[in-house]
């Protein structure tokens, strides 16, 4: 294996990036038409039948409108090719003849067969999960699980659809039918389908299980869950109870052989990261056009069960709590999720974990309900018992995000006490920090002042004019504020259009004043562009990666203007910028004027004072 520890230093991505051409890298995977300045193709990541995928050469960056996919080279291949970061600079440092400098050690050698041994590694799984489906059809022993699947209510059709297999009983199945030379027991460990004991020699890890095929976005086989059948006899399961927790699921019961875990999953791979695959998802895309919302449970029976009642767009994560990477992959398909757990403590735990990390990816427009179960029922149990029309009733009056987030809080606090509502606040505010700034996070921190009735404790303390007012009670659908962010998000729309209008911002101490949302995002991308004048859109995007600036500048990213003439956009951007300048101004001038009516103004604040008053009505008169 190449070392890939040690940092890859910024400035050599920003440069790979700038160099490759992102419409090479698509095209060589998806063909492109050119269309205009920019090039198009049916989106690769949903379904569709015209196209809405858009590659610009300009910007370096891609962008689907009808799924809302978007990203630069490195994303893409991350996406497409699914592959780790440093993996895909790998890739594109090799395409571009260019060795990746690792900081700290840890060199490497450019190794063009890495490509080639991982698409081997997808066609090995490819041949397992064959093998697998061939031996539920064929082998003397697959009755005993076509019966455990009949039973738990599963018709061949969907059995077929999930490619369900039988890994037969035996330790040497997948060396015997598939090949034993070296290369290949390397693989078939690398995978994860074999495991080598010390003496060397190698074992199936999935023996007697029922195979559950795991895929990737493009329904390429990437790892299994291994489900235990129950054994024969009067030790059979029946409707087997769900056990509690996830520390309790090794020694639950189920009717198993003792010592064996009731599911068995491929272990971490170069192809299968837990943290970031979906069981369901491909089966959900390919079963529907478009995604109405996306169900997460948490088993795959839940996820086959729901498909077989007609409910085909349940995912599952697997054995892990719901990540970041999850639910961004998941709000690509569509703009509702919903989380579906158990209604005991441990369903509530669970939900609340998945609630601390669906936090920082809560960008406006995207929704996400809680649905509690009857305790002791799962998904599978539950819509056996209650049918399809009103498991999705269910669906539909779901816990609103933030109505889980405040009940939960507020449950253990005496909301009638001062210090209970101090509680609420002091725990819900760096939770809610964790929001990116949007009407969500507005809203709920609204909500919070009433729960907290933070106005009757406090005096109201003068207000400069035009500094916010205190809240009032419901809140106004449109604030005086509410056009600022959208002002920065203007100027910013038109800087990722066309990286080089940064040379014409000038100064940026003209904004150090201010405090507009957004502005200190601006700002620092405004002096990145600056100092790295030939930086694009794409590789500008990159020096953000994983972080909420990052994806909030890669939405903008994909703004496009209805003329495409760069004088105007220019004379947009710069006559924007100086309105957000005079508005800094303003401000600033507002903080000063009320200190002074309180009387608490230094000489330098005084001088400062005098001289936007000066300028303010200076450009006052100009206009
Ligand atoms: P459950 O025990 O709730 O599974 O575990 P289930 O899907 O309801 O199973 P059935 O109905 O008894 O067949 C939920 C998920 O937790 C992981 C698996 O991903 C499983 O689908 N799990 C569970 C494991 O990884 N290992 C285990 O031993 C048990
Ligand atoms: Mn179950």
């Amino acid at each position: 294996m190449r070392n890939m520890s040690g940092r890859i230093p910024q400035s050599f991505i920003d440069d790979l990036v700038n160099r490759v051409d992102i419409v090479e890298i698509v095209d060589s995977r998806v063909p492109l038409k050119k269309a205009g300045r920019e090039y198009t193709a049916c989106c690769p990541f949903h379904n569709e039948k015209t196209p809405s995928f858009t590659v610009s050469p300009n910007k370096q960056f891609y962008h689907c409108f009808g799924c809302g996919a978007h990203g630069t080279a490195v994303g893409f291949l991350m996406e497409y090719d699914h592959m780790s970061f440093p993996e895909a600079i790998e890739e594109l440092a090799r395409q571009a003849g260019l060795e990746v400098p690792y900081e700290g050690g840890g060199r490497t050698t450019a190794d063009p067969d890495q490509q080639k041994q991982s698409q081997d590694l997808y066609a090995i799984l490819e041949r397992a999960d064959q093998f697998y489906q061939q031996q539920l059809r064929q082998h003397p022993q697959a009755q005993r699980a076509i019966d455990y699947l009949k039973q738990r209510g599963l018709s061949g059709q969907i059995a077929a659809e999930f490619g369900i297999g039988f890994a037969p009983p035996g330790w040497d199945n997948l060396i015997r039918n598939m090949g034993n030379s070296d290369a290949l027991q390397e693989q078939l460990v690398t995978t994860g389908m074999l495991i080598r004991k010390d003496d060397d020699r190698c074992y199936d890890r999935f023996r007697d299980r029922i195979m559950f095929p795991i895929r990737d976005p493009r329904g390429r086989c990437i790892g299994f869950g291994g489900r235990i059948l129950p054994d024969g006899g009067d030790n059979q399961e029946k409707g087997a109870k769900k056990p509690a927790a996830a520390q309790g699921r090794a020694s639950a019961a189920g009717g198993r052989k003792p010592g064996a875990a009731k599911y068995l999953n491929s272990p971490e791979t170069p192809l299968f990261h837990k943290g970031r695959e979906l069981y369901g998802l491909f089966e959900a895309r390919r079963a529907l056009r478009d995604i109405p919302r996306l169900l997460v449970v948490e088993g795959y029976m839940d996820v086959v069960a729901l498909a077989e009642a007609g409910i085909r767009y349940a995912v599952a994560t697997l054995g892990t709590a719901t990540t970041g990477d999850h639910l961004n992959r998941l709000f690509r398909l569509c703009n509702e999720v919903v989380f579906c757990f158990d209604g005991d403590r441990a369903g509530r735990e669970a939900a609340w974990r998945a609630l601390e990390n669906t936090l920082p990816v809560m960008q406006d427009g995207r929704q996400v309900r809680f649905m509690f179960l009857p305790d002791g029922e799962d998904p599978d149990t539950q819509v056996k018992k209650v049918g399809r029309a009103r498991f999705e009733t269910d669906i539909d009056a779901a816990m609103p995000f933030s109505t889980f987030f405040f009940e939960r809080l507020k449950e253990p606090l005496n909301m009638d006490s001062l210090e209970g509502r101090a509680q609420l606040v002091s725990q819900a505010n760096p939770l809610l920090a964790k929001l990116p700034d949007g009407v969500m996070k507005q809203t709920m921190k609204e909500q919070l002042g009433r729960f907290a009735r933070l106005q009757d404790q406090n005096p109201v303390r003068p207000a400069p004019t035009g500094a916010r007012a205190p809240h009032r009670y419901p809140p106004p659908a449109r604030r005086s504020r509410s056009n600022t962010p959208s002002r920065v998000r203007y100027i910013l729309q038109r800087l990722l259009h066309q990286p080089a209008l940064a040379q014409q911002a000038g100064d940026l101490s003209r904004f150090s004043k201010g405090d507009v949302p957004g502005l200190d995002l601006l700002v620092e991308v405004l002096e990145i562009l600056q100092i790295h004048t030939t930086l694009r859109t794409g590789s500008l995007i990159e020096r953000f990666r994983e972080s909420e600036k990052g994806s909030h500048l890669q939405k903008l990213a994909a703004w496009q203007p209805e003329v495409d003439d760069e004088a105007s956009l220019a004379e947009e951007f710069t006559t924007a910028l100086n309105k957000l300048e005079q508005m800094c101004l303003q401000q600033r001038y507002d903080a000063l004027l009320a200190q002074s009516n309180l009387g608490q103004l230094s000489q330098e604040d005084e001088a400062e004072y005098r001289e936007l008053f000066r300028k303010l009505n200076q450009d006052k008169y100009k206009h």
